[in-house]
């Protein structure tokens, strides 16, 4: 017994160390650094693990840093075996130049078509070839709040409109909290713009900007009514906001010293990661109104051509972990965005996830993120004169100029 009990530990641990040496190593690239973002991402990092991967962590902090990372390090000739991008067009160069394995066999087996949204589906399939994987969906443009301030401030509802919303952040600053927390850098200056164009000039003017590329949108009403919100808007933020870090502007409404913050779902990663809980610590809401669009971005992970046969297995490996059932609940549920996979159950997930999910049913709320619509080039020549009128005394006529003609560019 003794003798039978001892071969069939021996014959597992054999299997174990076999499987270990034909596991390849899988270095990941990815600029997922804040707590909640680590804590998410190692979920992701145990299930391939679990599946018999070795995933090899490099946290690059900054999505355009980590994302120059990849490019370099393909263009090198020393492509990680994975790399986080925005679900968006920010990869299509290095399809068209041949760099990228595509994922079909993946996608085929488990029913991508059938089990994604098609704003993520347009993201990741070109040519009918899929060269992604998608982790999950954000929508960037989430208005948060801490329960504490706006008690402390006497805010008793969610604003319905735009109005509402200013005449809480008036109640806020009276009462000597910070507003709203917004982090000046260029990608939350766009995502706070973009929240407020979707809001106030709705889905019509988005797509005739984003898509359309269409000028002649800047000069309506609601637009303009955009850039002078977003100029009002200025007037509520503290002298912390240049070049705060996202996570420390949700972190000034963990311990209830700002009001308001307008950012991704990814924030809620954090209020998590500070064991608060949303309805009680904290509010969230997509928009306005029950009709909002919702905005439907999120993350991927590409995988370079390595040139190696087994490597191409463990990217694919990696490629199917990542969709599962499990891992989408997983790394989800830290991460603060909703599954990918249209058929999870909500009920694994917190009332401001079920929100999303519940917004996502509805197709006719659907409206991609700008970067799936626009190539890098011009998002970059969008974002740059959003910052300057940010960041300066500069006018909605002068605004109105440069935007039309960074849809030139
Ligand atoms: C976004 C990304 C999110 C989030 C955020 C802040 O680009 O889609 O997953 O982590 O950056 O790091």
């Amino acid at each position: 017994m003794k003798c039978k009990l001892f071969s069939a530990s021996l014959a597992l641990a054999l299997a174990a160390t076999t499987g270990a040496a034909q596991a390849q190593k899988a270095e990941v690239v990815h600029w997922w650094t804040s707590s909640s973002e680590s804590a998410a991402v190692r979920e992701i990092a145990n299930a391939f693990q679990k599946a018999g991967g070795v995933w090899v962590d490099q946290a690059v902090a900054g999505g355009s840093a980590a994302r120059a990372v990849t490019i370099n390090r393909i263009a090198g000739g020393s492509p990680p075996a994975a790399a986080q991008f925005n679900t968006s067009k920010q990869y299509r160069e290095l399809i068209a130049e041949g760099m990228l394995s595509n994922v079909d066999a993946v996608a085929l087996k488990e029913g991508w078509e059938q089990l994604l949204p098609r704003p993520v589906l347009d993201s990741i399939r070109v040519d009918g070839h899929y060269y992604a994987t998608p982790v999950n969906i954000h929508n960037p443009g989430w208005f948060w709040y801490s329960k504490a301030a706006l008690q402390k401030a006497g805010v008793t509802a969610e604003p319905r409109d735009i109005d509402e919303f200013f005449a809480a952040l008036d109640k806020l600053k009276a009462a000597g909290l910070i507003p709203i927390a917004v982090g000046s850098q260029g990608w939350q200056e766009s995502l706070t713009f973009n929240a407020l164009l979707v809001n106030i000039a709705g889905k019509d003017s988005y797509l005739k900007f984003y898509q359309a590329h269409d000028p002649s949108v800047v000069d309506s009403a609601p637009f303009k009514r955009t850039l002078q919100a977003m100029r009002k808007l200025r007037g509520y933020v503290d002298a912390g906001s240049p070049g705060r870090n996202w996570n420390d502007g949700t972190a000034l409404l963990i311990n209830g010293k700002a009001g308001y913050q307008i950012m991704g779902d990814w924030a809620k990663g954090e209020f998590a990661n500070a064991r608060q809980l949303p309805g009680k610590d904290y509010g969230c809401f997509s928009g306005f109104t029950p009709t909002t669009p919702y905005v439907i971005g999120g993350d991927v992970f590409v995988f370079p051509k390595t040139g190696n046969a087994q490597m191409a297995k463990t990217q694919q490996l990696l490629a199917s972990v990542i969709v599962k059932p499990a891992t989408q609940i997983a790394f989800n549920n830290k991460k603060g965005s909703i599954p990918v996979r249209m058929d999870t159950d909500p009920a694994q997930f917190d009332i401001c996830a079920q929100a999303g999910i519940a917004a996502l049913k509805d197709r006719t709320r659907h409206l991609p993120v700008s970067d799936m619509l626009m190539t890098p080039d011009m998002l970059g020549s969008v974002t740059d004169v959003i910052s300057q009128f940010w960041n300066s005394n500069m006018s909605i006529e002068a605004a109105s100029r440069a935007l039309r003609n960074a849809l030139k560019s």
